[in-house]
C-alpha cells in the first residue's frame, strides 16, 4: 500500500474522509501522517482520535518561508510518503518542495478549475450567476491551483444558495472524488506525465 501523508490547515474533513477511505479492505493506500501548518487546525484533534501521527509546524516559528518548508520537509522525510494529499492546505509550496516530490502532490479545489484558482470560490460562482459548481482534484505543479486535473465533481448552484450552502453540497462531493482519486493514484492508473 502506498504510502500517504495529508497536510492541513483548517477542519480536516477530507483528511477524514481520506482515512476512512484508507481503513476499507483492499484501499490501495494508507495515512501514515498528518502535518498542519496551524496547531489550532482542527483536523489535528479529528487525526489524534483516529490515532494518526500528526504535528503542526507553524509558519511563525520559522525566520523565512524557506526555513519553515526545510522543517516540513524534513518531518515529511519522517514518515518516508510515497504520496502527499494536501487537503485544505492554504500555503503555497515552492518549486523545490514540488519538484522534490515532483507527481506525486495531490491537492482538491473548491471550484471547477481552471475557474476560480484562489480564494472564495463559492461567492465568485455565485456571483458570476453560474448555474454549476464544483471541485478538482489535481497533480500540484507550480503555479497555485493549477497542474493537470485527476477528477472533478460538479453541483448545481440553486436559487438562494449562499457561500455557505454552496460550500456544504460542494464538500460532500469533494470527500467522494478525493478518494476516488487517491485510489486511481495510488493503483497506478493515472499518473502525471512529464511537463512539456
Ligand atoms: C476544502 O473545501 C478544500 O477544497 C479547500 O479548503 C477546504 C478544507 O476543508 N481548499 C482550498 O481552498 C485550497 N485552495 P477541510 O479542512 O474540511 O478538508
Amino acid at each position: 500500500r502506498k504510502r500517504v501523508v495529508v497536510m492541513i490547515s483548517g477542519g480536516g474533513s477530507n483528511m477524514l474522509a481520506l482515512a476512512k477511505a484508507a481503513s476499507e479492505p483492499g484501499f490501495p493506500a494508507e495515512i501514515v501522517g498528518v502535518i498542519s501548518d496551524r496547531r489550532d487546525a482542527g483536523g489535528l484533534t479529528k487525526a489524534a482520535a483516529l490515532g494518526l501521527p500528526a504535528l503542526a509546524l507553524e509558519r511563525r516559528d520559522y525566520d523565512s518561508k524557506a526555513a519553515h518548508e526545510a522543517a516540513v520537509l524534513d518531518a515529511l522525510a519522517g514518515f518516508s510518503p510515497d504520496l502527499i494529499c494536501l487537503a485544505g492546505y492554504m500555503r503555497l509550496l515552492s518549486g523545490a518542495f514540488i519538484q522534490r516530490y515532483e507527481g506525486r502532490i495531490l491537492n482538491i479545489h473548491p471550484s471547477l478549475l481552471p475557474l476560480y484558482p484562489g480564494l472564495h470560490t463559492h461567492s465568485r460562482a455565485i456571483e458570476a450567476g453560474d448555474a454549476e459548481a464544483g471541485c478538482t482534484v489535481h497533480f500540484v505543479t507550480e503555479g497555485m491551483d493549477e497542474g493537470p486535473a485527476i477528477v472533478q465533481a460538479r453541483v448545481p448552484i440553486l436559487p438562494g444558495d449562499t457561500p455557505e450552502t454552496l460550500a456544504a453540497r460542494v464538500l460532500t462531493e469533494e470527500h467522494r472524488v478525493y478518494a476516488q482519486a487517491l485510489r486511481d493514484v495510488a493503483e497506478g492508473r493515472v499518473r502525471m506525465t512529464a511537463r512539456s
